[in-house]
């Protein structure tokens, strides 16, 4: 957690009241109007409120993950406790070895620090094409995207239209939108929703462990992501528009 936090701060606390109550509200129509919905879960924190969420209400909402084969073992760690914190088995989403094994003998393991082509090829492989599969026959799905995570998210909205998945597109919502990283923190805390152990090591933002380094004091939550390229190019494309 790079947040410093009161948890007992009572506007801190009012605030959090109205915003898990509009998230709690806009997940249940999710499950009542979406059916077949999915949370798509990176583990990171703002899913784990989300998951937590689901879970405690009850409500009709698959959790899957992408599992991209170069998850840091934190994460996987993770995955096991969910299963015994919350009864969860998470639903697992990987790529196609085959794409995998060609890519990686045209270009070699680590290729995508060469350039953002191949970075990109490697999200798309790992990532985007599996979550293609995941989102095949529903009707909406949801993330743990903040608007104030980073530049490319600043206009984030609460819910839109998706042309790029789905069968013939579908609806993506983004209950988190207007929350903050301390938001975030208080809800998990004061929940205690299990989390990745890489938070408490200055890992605000967590994809792939060769991708992911931790931040210093002050840096952007996404500054260790693909830090070796420019912030504009930051988004692996499960979130990019064709349009
Ligand atoms: S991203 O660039 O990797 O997409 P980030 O880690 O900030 O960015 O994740 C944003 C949202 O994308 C997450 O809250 C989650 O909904 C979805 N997401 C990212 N990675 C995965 C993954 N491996 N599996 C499932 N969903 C994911
Ligand atoms: Fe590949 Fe890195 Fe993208 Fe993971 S984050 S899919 S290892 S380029």
């Amino acid at each position: 957690m790079s947040v410093h936090l009161n948890i007992d701060d009572p506007a801190l606390r009012k605030e959090l009241a109205s915003k898990v109550d509009a998230a709690r509200r806009l997940l249940r129509e999710i499950a009542d109007d979406f059916s077949p919905a999915a949370l798509a879960s990176s583990l990171g924190a703002e899913d784990m409120v989300l998951t937590h969420l689901i879970v405690s209400e009850k409500l009709d909402i698959e959790i899957f993950s992408l599992d991209t084969g170069r998850l840091p073992l934190e994460t996987y760690e993770l995955i096991a406790k969910m299963k015994h914190h919350y009864g969860l088995n998470l639903r697992l989403y990987y790529p196609r070895h085959e794409i995998i094994e060609a890519w990686t003998r045209e270009h070699g393991i680590n290729a995508f620090y060469e350039s953002v082509e191949l970075r990109k090829g490697c999200c798309f492989a790992r990532k985007v094409e599996p979550l293609q599969r995941a989102l095949a026959g529903r009707k909406a799905w949801i993330t743990g995207m903040r608007a104030q995570q980073s530049a490319t998210r600043d206009a984030l909205p609460l819910r839109a239209f998706d042309a790029d998945h789905g069968d013939g597109g579908l609806e993506k919502f983004n209950p988190l939108a207007a929350w903050s990283e301390r938001e975030v923190w208080a809800y998990l805390k004061l929940n205690q929703v299990p989390y990745n152990a890489l938070h408490d090591k200055f890992y605000p933002s967590i994809g792939c462990a060769p991708c992911t380094r931790p931040v210093t004091p002050g840096e952007d939550v996404r500054a260790g992501r693909w830090w070796w390229e420019n912030p504009e190019s930051k988004e692996c494309g499960l979130h990019v528009k064709s349009a």
